[in-house]
């Protein structure tokens, strides 16, 4: 039945699925990541998103934002290659982004302070369009919703990360009706669209196109701030690129997640004041603790 599809997702099952390294790795082997987001009133959300990326192994991250912020963005964070894209006058994505080939890049993720705009909303379309791993956050599922034939066409991995409001807008429901069906909410949406789903919050539900589910058993309410979403985002494109299975990839990313938030509520920091950026610091405590 339902049910045996169904397990917690725990360190030691992480311990056994994270791929390992090899000294014979370079930059090109881990993956080339694209982010996508960012808006004048949101430029630090894709940044959020790209340097976790950077901390959970990917080999190379270009952020793709508005030009009106990309001086803001490229000052914080010398690490990634910049996209510097058209802006509209209020500092949103006016237009598709100036991809070249999409092939360039193992992964795309899109939706750190997207916005909810029309330009906004033509990248979100573009990257759905593009043959490759697409990862949609924040204001790019606020799009998808309208955009659920698309995501149905689509031949590789899709992966949606909605909270329960996002979910809902996705699944035409209310957000206390999401709540109280998390499970089938999650396994109708994956069978429905055909992509991986991560119904977030206290124990994170990753659902496979095939039903399976994983319950997360990491994470404290130190997370529930502003960005620390960005940052999953960033971990799960990360991993995607570093994994055969999707399902391992996720399930691990979102486990890493929620243990950086442990490991620094267990060390310096309180439940109060963990900002999404310690919990990308936090990331390399985590990993040697499972490698
Ligand atoms: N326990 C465990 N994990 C938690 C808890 C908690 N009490 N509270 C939050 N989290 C985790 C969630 O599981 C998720 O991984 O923190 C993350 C929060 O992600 P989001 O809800 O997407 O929040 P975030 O993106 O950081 O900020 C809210 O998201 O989508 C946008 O429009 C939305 O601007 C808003 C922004
Ligand atoms: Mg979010």
């Amino acid at each position: 039945g339902l049910t045996s599809r169904r397990s917690t997702w725990s360190l030691a099952d992480v311990r056994r699925t994270l791929p390992r390294r090899t000294d014979a790795s370079h930059k090109g082997t881990h993956g080339r990541a694209l982010v996508a987001g960012g808006s004048r009133t949101m430029p630090g959300a894709v940044v959020l998103a790209s340097r976790a990326a950077l901390r959970s192994g990917a080999g190379l991250v270009t952020t793709a934002l508005p030009d009106a912020v990309h001086a803001i963005a490229a000052g914080q964070y010398p690490e990634a290659m910049y996209m510097p894209s058209p802006s509209s006058e209020d500092g949103f994505f006016r237009d598709e982004l100036p991809l070249e080939a999409a092939g360039d890049f193992n992964a795309i993720a899109v939706g750190p302070g997207l916005g909810r705009t029309r330009g906004a909303r033509t990248v979100v379309e573009q990257v759905l369009r593009q043959e490759t791993v697409v990862v949609l956050d924040a204001d790019a599922l606020f799009h998808a919703a309208d955009l659920l034939p698309l995501l149905r066409q689509r031949s590789r991995p899709l992966v949606l990360t909605p909270h329960p409001g996002e979910m809902a807008r996705l699944t035409g429901r209310t957000t206390e009706e999401v709540e109280l069906d998390r499970f089938g909410v999650s396994a109708r949406l994956a069978a429905d669209t055909g992509a991986y789903i991560v119904l977030k919050g206290p124990y994170t539900i990753v659902t496979a196109p095939d039903g399976t589910q994983h319950v997360n058993t990491s994470g404290n309410a130190a997370l529930a701030k502003g960005g620390s979403g960005d940052v999953l985002t960033g971990i799960i494109t990360a991993f995607l690129m570093q994994h055969a299975s999707p399902m391992e990839a996720i399930s691990n990313a979102v486990f890493v997640h929620g243990r950086s938030a442990e490991l620094l509520t267990a060390g310096s920091h309180s439940l109060l004041d963990v900002l999404a950026s310690d919990v990308i610091e936090g990331i390399p405590a985590v990993l040697r603790e499972i490698l």
